[in-house]
């Protein structure tokens, strides 16, 4: 069908984001009832016929055979393969079991991948397409608000190993994201509640509107949310697709010190949207000393923050040793010098290497 005219005629017509990465690029769809246009919206841009829906436990219950079902009455061949809840997925063993359960379906290279679920399936079953008979298409069908305004755009796949977090992935942009936003109402709420992080983080570095927005969050329309949401981040991504030179850097606003907490906290005390609340905080107090961030700014950020219920005030039990430990360990430390995202104003950020651990310390110091 061409999209380009006519697109009135469709009822089910959702107008694209473009997202632009390198040479290539692709269409998220994002609105109501569209994990039952997979299957049709897939075969637009890939042939199949076989693939694979890769999908947690849960995600596999709950929209595993709606996806299964539109897929084959689009005429593919779809297996689902199903991986356990949460983080520890994210590992090289599972991938050679997702990989493995591919080639027993017999998929080949002229198949192709489908990624049901959260961030964590994002980046499996991306990296999976990245690797399975050297390069497979996918297509993301992310399920958690965090995977549908950030992880699910950008092409970043990757698993943990024992030294890290995402220390193995591959950059691989997928051919299709496919955002339903009626899946959020199945999320419980603290994931929902952690997806707000990410979204404030865009309205600081891009557009502060969305302050405002998230100021209600029961009168949230997540389909205008999450699609500005993507057109930030495609913004960024279309700049510098393979995180070369420097610009994609400041999606990492608040993950500085954020990623410190999640350390810090072993990974099992925050979610990551909760360590980022509290690393986007300590990235505005670090821009009030050395980025001309205005007082009142950080104070607007701080109640779009505690208006979501997200945390604003670090646990007494959580050193500041260990983050700033987990800090020196992080990769954009390398060589001793601290590459920081600052916002020198809302809707905007920059990298700079301005920053001391003093400043670290005491932006850390004042989340207590
Ligand atoms: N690739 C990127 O650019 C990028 C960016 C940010 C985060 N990430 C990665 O994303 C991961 C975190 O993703 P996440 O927060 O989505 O976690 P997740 O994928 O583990 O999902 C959270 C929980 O919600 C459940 N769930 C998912 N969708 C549901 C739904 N619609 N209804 C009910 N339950 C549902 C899942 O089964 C899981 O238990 C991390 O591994 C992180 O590294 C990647
Ligand atoms: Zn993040």
């Amino acid at each position: 069908m061409n999209r380009s005219a006519g697109m009135s005629s469709d009822p089910g017509f959702v107008k694209p984001v473009i997202v632009r990465a390198g040479d290539i690029s692709y269409e998220a769809l994002i609105g109501a009832g569209l994990l039952q246009r997979v299957g049709h919206e897939t075969a637009r841009v890939l042939r199949g016929p076989r693939c694979a829906v890769i999908a947690d436990a849960n995600t596999a219950g709950l929209y595993g055979e709606p996806v299964m079902h539109s897929l084959k009455e689009a005429g593919f061949a779809p297996t689902l393969v199903s991986v356990p809840p949460g983080e520890g997925a994210k590992t090289l063993e599972q991938l050679g079991r997702v990989c493995d359960a591919m080639s027993e379906a017999r998929l080949d290279r002229t198949s192709f991948v489908v990624a049901l679920g959260g961030g964590v399936i994002g980046d499996l079953a991306g990296f999976a397409a990245a690797v399975f008979h050297r390069g497979v298409p996918h297509v993301q069908v992310p399920t958690t608000l965090l995977a549908q305004v950030d992880s699910s755009i950008g092409g970043k796949t990757a698993v943990n190993t024992a030294a890290g977090k995402n220390l193995l992935g591959a950059v691989h942009q997928p051919a299709l994201v496919v955002s339903d936003v009626d899946v959020l109402r199945t999320l419980p709420p603290r994931e929902l509640r952690q997806g707000f992080a990410e979204i404030i983080k865009h309205a600081v570095i891009a557009d502060p509107a969305l302050l405002d927005v998230v100021a209600t969050p029961a009168a949230i329309d997540f389909a205008a949310v999450v699609r500005r949401n993507v057109e930030i981040k495609a913004a960024v991504v279309a700049r510098d697709d393979r995180d070369l030179l420097g610009q994609r850097a400041v999606l990492n606003f608040g993950h500085t010190i954020g990623h410190g907490i999640e350390r810090a906290g072993d990974y099992r005390r925050f979610l990551h949207g909760e360590a980022i609340s509290l690393g986007i905080l300590g990235a505005c107090e670090v821009s009030v000393r050395r980025a001309g961030f205005t007082e009142a700014e950080r104070r607007k950020v701080f109640d779009a923050i505690s208006g979501c219920g997200l945390p604003t005030r670090l646990p007494a039990d959580v050193s500041s040793d260990a983050i700033t430990a987990a800090l020196a360990a992080d990769k954009k430390f390398e060589r001793g010098e601290i590459r920081f995202v600052v916002t020198p104003r809302l809707g905007a950020a920059h990298l700079t290497d301005a920053v001391t651990m003093d400043d670290l310390s005491a932006a850390i110091a004042k989340l207590r």
